[in-house]
């Protein structure tokens, strides 16, 4: 019987042989799987990389139950786990390049994705492009003929640019090269990776997927045709995750489309508000035109959530800290996709270090918000005070 999405997320890795008739999957640790006869051990060998009890690296029930409920939600073939989601970007990169091979890489991706490519896969002497991540069909004009990867974020980490992900993979499609897709934002609901032609859709699961600020865990969920490397090559890397935070992840989804939508209501009201207020140059939320590749957003993506940044008109560091030290509601710290909302700041020198291709092209100081599930009066009034702040901070020093 076919059904939507929101019922795909209710049901999704729900089947007995996981759940043995209890609503959520027990949580199985092991590391060792006993077999009661030669024959039971031999089928598991030779089954060991399809969801059957072998060793625990390889997974146990609960993890079976996430990985079939991640799959089912993105799309693809098959979902590998990782302990976090730096270590779902690095370990598909690395399962798919060998020395002399060339990666392109959109700059404005999350920040250790670049430090990864400039430290480990320099050292293994692999080159690493950096593109504009509005570059589109001219996206031609860099690729290689060792060019084996296409890496795209969208949006982009912090400067929030969206990509034209459809366009992009075609072409590289036509060059037999792999595109892979940090999905974190979309979180496998508002981003369909595999009908915008992505082979590899990786997701820092510590953000909406678990979606309380409580678990460190990544996924990486490929079509098809490089399921089997991606899993054979990240197993080989010694990947595997706790059974805890699979099924806390598991549950995660199961709310994941209702917090998404209040995230996404909450984060466009901040963000309607933030564009009246005079302190404020322009909102980098991919539902308003003032964020580059907004076109995008409107065509690719069915939702949106609490992430986005703003800039404002002047960078003086005291007035900045002014409005972040003191605030109620938003807290200051990394991460984002919980429940709660947070705060951080970027100067635009810090830039000088993220970005070779894309200047944000903006002199005021960016800041990023998390908006969570908090009433909206709240959070108006929390930021309401910390541009008071920042006011008399910037009278003061002026
Ligand atoms: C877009 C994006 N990708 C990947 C990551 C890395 O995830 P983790 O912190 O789980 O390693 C983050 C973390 O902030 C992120 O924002």
């Amino acid at each position: 019987m076919s059904h939507g999405k929101k019922t795909q997320m209710i049901s999704a890795g729900r089947k007995p042989k996981w759940t043995q008739n209890v609503v959520n999957p027990p949580v199985q640790r092991a590391s060792t799987i006993l077999f009661n006869t030669v024959s039971e051990k031999k089928d598991a060998t030779i089954n060991r990389a399809k969801q059957t009890l072998f060793y625990g690296r390889r997974g146990t029930n609960t993890h079976f139950a996430f990985q079939e409920a991640m799959t089912q939600v993105e799309g693809g073939a098959g979902c590998a786990l990782f302990p976090s989601g730096a270590a779902a970007i690095a370990n598909s990169i690395l399962a798919f390049v060998e020395t002399g091979d060339h990666i392109l890489m959109v700059d404005t991706c999350y920040e250790p994705t670049r430090d990864f490519c400039d430290v480990m896969m320099k050292k293994m002497g692999v080159e690493t492009t950096y593109y504009d991540p509005l570059i589109g069909e001219d996206i031609h004009t860099l690729i290689k003929p060792n060019t084996k990867i296409l890496f795209t974020e969208s949006p982009g980490s912090i400067t929030m640019e969206l990509q034209d992900v459809p366009t992009l993979s075609k072409i590289a499609h036509e060059h037999g090269i792999v595109v892979m897709l940090d999905n974190t934002w979309g979180a496998g609901v508002n981003f369909s990776p595999f009908d915008h032609g992505v082979d590899i859709s990786i997701q820092a699961a510590t953000k909406y997927i678990g979606g309380h600020s409580d678990i460190m865990l990544g996924t990486a969920t490929a079509s098809e045709k490089y399921w089997d490397q991606l899993r054979e090559q990240c197993y080989l890397m010694g990947q595997c995750v706790s059974p805890d935070d699979a099924y806390t992840a598991l549950r995660g989804i199961r709310t994941l489309d209702v917090r998404l939508r209040q995230h996404d209501e909450n984060g466009k009201k901040i963000a309607d508000w933030l564009t009246s207020r005079p302190e404020v140059d322009h909102v980098r939320h991919p539902s308003l035109p003032s964020c580059p590749g907004y076109e995008f957003f409107q065509r690719d993506f069915t939702g949106g959530n609490g992430l986005f940044s703003f800039v404002l008109k002047q960078s003086n560091s005291k007035a900045t800290t002014a409005l972040l030290d003191g605030m109620s509601h938003f807290g200051m710290g990394y991460s984002w996709g919980g429940f709660e909302s947070l705060i951080l700041a970027n100067e635009p020198s810090s830039f000088n270090s993220l970005r070779t291709i894309a200047n944000p092209n903006f002199t005021g100081t960016l800041i990023r918000l998390h908006i969570g599930l908090e009433d909206i009066e709240d959070l108006i009034a929390d930021l309401e005070a910390g541009f008071e702040r920042y006011n008399k901070a910037l009278t003061a020093h002026s």
